[in-house]
């Protein structure tokens, strides 16, 4: 049996910051952004519309496209590291807010990895026969947690949600061919949130020091990210039995437009094969992927029977890819 992806969804927040915006906010420029990350501009959220607005309107579409209402849906999971509290989970209150039944629904933290996560987990769920529907959301407000002085992150992220209702396969041919997840803990003080948890609680002097804003050291994790991601996608095409040559599409976790050129020269894919919103959207960490996604199959250019290839790393850090035939 197998399963697959019956609805995609996204949602972005209207509000539009541009590389001219930040030029008034840090020493950057609109050259160096986009030269060295690909970014024009990035969405963001505004003060009063935390991540489970946005999910609740991209899981909304999700359901739309599969044809499914809340209802039908048997387990609610999501992937965030900007939820709107730390308890109760988003998933909770967007399983309030959607109107769906009294069904299993929790939170996961596994950074720009999210997604990939949250299929497999999907996946997992219903092959086991524990749900027949499940809606797998990523949501993210980074620039709730950017710290605005530093110019080599604040640059990056922008606010968006991703959804997909996965269910089980029409025919054997078609779905999720194959998913593969890793992580290595030892590395995740390269890119941390350091205050607010249990090992730093909130005072005053984590507010004063900007601990309460995401910390990446860029390059070390530049490196990472391009040899993990490549590894994800070659484990991806030998578990999933499609070969590089066959592969239709490939979306990538949309972090830097360098690292995004590279994996497609490694994969021997032109860049016409990729799906890219970086310039538009920026870094939406664990959403990136089912945004990009949800355009590219409103817009046609994933089809039935394309394969695709999902591939991301993250905070943790983790990493992984999900492959697909495309069944919709
Ligand atoms: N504007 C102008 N100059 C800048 C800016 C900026 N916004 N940011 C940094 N610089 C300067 C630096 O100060 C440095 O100057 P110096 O040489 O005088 O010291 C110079 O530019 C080069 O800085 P680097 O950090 O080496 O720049 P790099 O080319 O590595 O780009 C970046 C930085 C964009 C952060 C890159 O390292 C990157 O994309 N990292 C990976 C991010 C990633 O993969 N994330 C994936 C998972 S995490 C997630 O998605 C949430």
């Amino acid at each position: 049996m197998k399963t697959t992806i019956l609805g995609t969804g996204s949602f972005l927040p209207e509000k539009v910051l541009t590389n001219a915006d930040l030029e008034k906010i840090v020493d950057t420029s609109d050259e160096w952004i986009r030269t060295r990350t690909g970014i024009s501009e990035r969405r963001v959220a505004d003060e009063n519309t935390p991540s489970s607005e946005l999910a609740v309107r991209a899981a909304q579409n999700a359901l739309d496209m599969a044809g499914l209402k809340p209802e039908d849906i048997d387990i609610i999971i999501v992937g965030t590291v900007t939820p709107d509290y730390s308890f109760p989970s988003t998933a909770c209150l967007i399983q309030n807010k959607l109107g769906a039944r009294k069904i299993m629904s929790y939170d996961f933290s596994a950074g720009c990895t999210g997604f990939i996560y949250g299929l497999k987990q999907a996946d997992a769920f219903i092959k086991a026969g524990m749900a027949k529907y499940v809606l797998v959301i990523a949501v993210e407000e980074l620039t709730k947690i950017t710290n605005w002085t530093d110019r080599g992150t604040c640059v990056l992220f922008g606010d968006g949600s991703g959804a997909a209702v996965v269910g089980p396969s029409k025919d054997d041919e078609h779905g999720i061919l194959a998913t593969y997840t890793a992580a290595d803990g030892s590395l995740g003080d390269l890119l941390i949130l350091k205050a607010g948890g249990s090992a730093m609680p909130a005072s005053h002097e984590t507010v004063d020091k900007n601990l309460h804003t995401l910390y990446m050291a860029g390059n070390d994790v530049f490196k990472h990210a391009v040899r993990q991601m490549e590894e994800s996608a070659l484990k991806g095409f030998e578990l999933s039995g499609i070969s590089m040559e066959q592969l239709d599409w490939l979306v990538p976790h949309q972090a830097n437009i360098r690292i995004i050129d590279f994996l497609a020269r490694r994969l021997k894919l032109s860049m016409e094969q990729v799906v890219v919103t970086i310039h538009k959207y920026g870094n939406t960490s664990a959403s990136s992927i089912p945004i990009a996604l949800d355009e590219a199959v409103r817009d046609g250019r994933i089809e039935k029977d394309s394969n695709v290839l999902m591939v991301a790393f993250g905070a943790g850090f983790t990493w992984g890819s999900v492959t697909m035939r495309w069944g919709i």
